[in-house]
């Protein structure tokens, strides 16, 4: 808490202001605001406690503006789902992460703007939309055992950006029919760390420098998927089953260049929070060695008579309970902000045009008051009926956000994440170093575990250690 002097001169300066906002609880501001409760802190943590002390709503003060942590479904839901969510756009967020992303993706889109248009673009949007997505779980199971030979080649394994790359691999595999060059990776990742040194900028945008070369990184990394475009438009496989030769077959009039912004756009949405929730999962398996045990015995009878297919991932009802709980304990995006571009009404109180409201789930997803045993990792709550008593999306679990503007890519994110841990633990056992819990950072808007290490250990070879050691 800030000491009396900084909390008398912020009232001193600011006191006339704090009068609309007294019906609000809150932290004692002081000459900052209450802005210094983040420095040095995970924001999701600060939401979370701040829903533990003050309840639904907390008035935050970002220096003499003020601002809201909402903590209440209902509240959450006027933001989001009612038809009150056009007064409420993404704010700063779009400004830090637009420069590495293109104008063609709903993501930095406007409610009031084009967001419609955007959205309706994207592959989930596609009366074709289911038939594609069962048609990519063959590929990108094919590619992400591809990498588990690789990983099985390691004696150690940072799992954090080892399972990026799987991802990235498997997504690349899904929308354009194979893996992409080490180039195209480190490209992305060129312009993702551009983007989040935007987003953790403690300076304004202004004087936050590009990284050296990034117009011509960025250039290369969309022309790269034009490039394949074209190509692509040259063969016309009607057997392709990528997003790419689909949206070709289906919207032949499609531009290239949007539909190049808009693959090459999906590792920003998808690639760092999908991966980042296997990592989470794997790590809470360890932790929990009888549901590891249960993964891989359902992961087995899956593959026991051939690749998976999409019946088969939709039949892993382990598998599915398994990411439903890795994305309550450990969701990858744990806090989504709102601004409202006029003032608007919420919570009482008439918040000022260009007012910060952040939304977590942190606190939602654990909340005792609606999750028995909420800190532990049990699958089990999933099945018989958890996922129609707490859909996605519903007012104690949205790991991919709430209403229209909820995540465009949850679905093809639950069948990479069922298809990803159904394959890795038919093949092996992931045994990390420890299963204390891990440092968490910060990156690209999503969470980040540190330290995650360890290795892969064949099933077979360790069911034969076994029976040798018996
Ligand atoms: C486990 C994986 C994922 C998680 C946890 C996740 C989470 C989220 C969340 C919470 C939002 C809403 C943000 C907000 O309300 O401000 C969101 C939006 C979005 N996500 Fe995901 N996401 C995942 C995977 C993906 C994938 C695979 C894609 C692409 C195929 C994707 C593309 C997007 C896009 C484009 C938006 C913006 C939608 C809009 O503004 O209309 N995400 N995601």
């Amino acid at each position: 808490m800030p000491n009396a002097l900084s909390r008398g001169l912020f009232n001193l300066f600011f006191g006339a202001k704090r009068k609309p906002f007294a019906s609000l609880p809150g932290p004692q501001p002081g000459i900052l605001g209450t802005a210094g409760d983040f420095l040095g802190a995970s924001p999701w943590d600060v939401c979370a406690r701040y829903g533990r002390e003050y309840g639904g709503v907390t008035l935050i003060w970002m220096g003499p503006n003020p601002g809201l942590v909402l903590n209440d479904p209902a509240l959450i839901a006027e933001v989001y789902e009612s038809p009150r969510r056009m007064e409420f756009e993404k704010g700063n967020i779009s400004e830090q992460i637009r420069p590495s992303t293109t104008d063609d993706t709903a993501f930095t889109a406007e409610l009031r703007g084009d967001w419609v248009q955007k959205r309706a673009l994207e592959p989930s949007a596609q009366p074709w939309a289911p038939e594609a997505l069962a048609d990519l779980v063959g590929p990108m199971q094919a590619a992400i055992s591809e990498f588990v030979d690789a990983l099985l080649k390691q004696e150690r394994i940072d799992f954090a950006p080892a399972l990026r790359r799987l991802t990235f691999d498997a997504f690349s595999v899904a929308q354009v029919g194979e893996k992409l060059p080490d180039q195209v990776f480190e490209d992305f990742m060129l312009l993702a760390r551009a983007a989040d040194a935007r987003i953790q900028a403690k300076l304004p945008l202004k004087f936050v420098k590009p990284p050296k070369d990034f117009e011509a990184v960025k250039a290369r990394f969309y022309g790269h998927f034009v490039d394949r475009i074209r190509e692509a438009r040259k063969r016309q496989d009607p057997g392709a089953v990528d997003l790419m030769s689909r949206y070709l077959r289906e919207t032949p009039g499609i531009d290239d260049q949007v539909l190049a912004h808009m693959l090459g756009g999906t590792y920003f949405g998808g690639a760092f929070s999908s991966s980042v929730t296997l990592v989470g999962a794997f790590h809470q398996l360890n932790k929990y060695p009888g549901a590891d045990a249960r993964l891989a015995a359902e992961a087995a009878s899956l593959v026991a008579d051939g690749p998976l297919t999409f019946q088969k991932v939709e039949s892993a009802k382990w598998a599915e309970a398994v990411a439903y709980e890795a994305l309550r304990i450990l969701p990858a995006v744990r806090v989504m902000t709102r601004t409202p571009p006029k003032d608007a009404q919420l919570a009482g109180v008439t918040l000022p045009a260009g007012s910060m409201i952040m939304i977590s789930n942190q606190h939602l997803h654990r909340d005792p008051a609606h999750w028995p045993d909420p800190d532990t990792f049990k699958p089990e709550r999933w099945l018989d009926g958890g996922t129609t008593r707490d859909p996605l999306g519903s007012g104690h679990f949205f790991p991919f956000g709430r209403g229209p503007r909820a995540c465009v890519g949850a679905d093809f994110a639950m069948v990479f994440l069922k298809t990803a841990l159904t394959t890795i633990a038919s093949r092996v056992k992931v045994q990390l170093d420890s299963t204390e819990p891990f440092e968490e950072g910060f990156f690209f808007g999503v969470v980040l575990p540190k330290g995650v290490t360890g290795k892969l250990v064949a099933r077979t070879a360790q069911a034969s250690l076994k029976a040798k050691v018996g």
